[in-house]
């Protein structure tokens, strides 16, 4: 009878948690719906099935998974006056709202205020397998042909050159640093997207970067062509 009541127990909350996710789904492609910046719902929606992905492969809690990939840029320092804790007190917010337990909070606030890349020097150790997951499944969607779409969008977006032959790429030594810098979307290949690949935390993670960070160089190894008017055929 006992057993009965438990396994009732955790059937119930199994159904609160698939619901609070579904909630959170509603909310964040709400929140999102006019972003222009490459953090739209489409980004939010391909970390969030990547990070299912590898948190299938790699054993991890698929709640908590889920909701910190779904909330991971609800409120980005980029577009908050450069507060990087204003996504994991928005999200910290809405959790309460929606009556998550305490302590899965606090483990997925903290997910979110740490995934962030901060610049080439700065680490940014994610604690838990939940958190390395999305932080890789956050990376690799930097990487490849859409993390390249990405960066020129975001590059746009900010007024940024696409490249200037005259500007070094720079090593962020802190996150105050990387914050400020304004260089080019060429330039922010390499201050950080082909550093992502040495950066996965998991093996399935760094199996997926592997293509994605060939394809990268690939296109820049062609840009440099086309840059140069070096004969494709030479
Ligand atoms: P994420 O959402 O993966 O955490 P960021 O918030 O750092 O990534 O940036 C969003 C997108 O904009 C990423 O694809 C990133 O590479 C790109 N981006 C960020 N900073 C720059 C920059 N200075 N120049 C060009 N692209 C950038
Ligand atoms: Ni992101």
């Amino acid at each position: 009878m006992k057993l009965d009541l438990l396994q009732q127990h955790i059937d119930t909350m199994g159904q609160t948690h698939q619901s609070m996710i579904d909630e959170t789904i509603i909310y964040v492609k709400k929140m999102l719906a006019h972003d222009n910046t490459g953090h739209d719902w489409w980004h939010i929606h391909r970390v969030w099935q990547t990070a299912v992905y590898i948190a299938r492969k790699e054993k991890a809690n698929l709640l908590i998974v889920q909701l910190a990939a779904l909330l991971h840029d609800i409120a980005d320092w980029k577009f908050n006056d450069g507060d990087d804790k204003a996504s994991a007190r928005v999200a910290q917010k809405w959790l309460e709202s929606i009556g998550l337990e305490k302590e899965i909070i606090i483990h997925i606030c903290d997910i979110i205020n740490t995934v962030t890349f901060k610049g080439a020097g700065v680490q940014s150790q994610m604690k838990t397998i939940e958190g390395k997951i999305v932080q890789d499944a956050d990376r690799l969607d930097a990487l490849g042909a859409i993390g390249i779409a990405r960066a020129f969008t975001y590059g746009g977006y900010k007024s940024m050159s696409m490249h200037d032959p005259n500007l070094e790429p720079q090593f962020h030594a802190s996150f105050e640093e990387y914050k400020k810098h304004k260089g080019t979307t060429i330039n922010h290949f390499y201050e950080k997207l082909l550093l992502l690949k040495d950066l996965m935390n998991t093996s399935t993670g760094k199996k997926l970067a592997e293509t994605r960070h060939q394809f990268t160089q690939n296109y820049l190894y062609q840009f440099f062509l086309e840059w140069n008017i070096i004969s494709e055929d030479a």
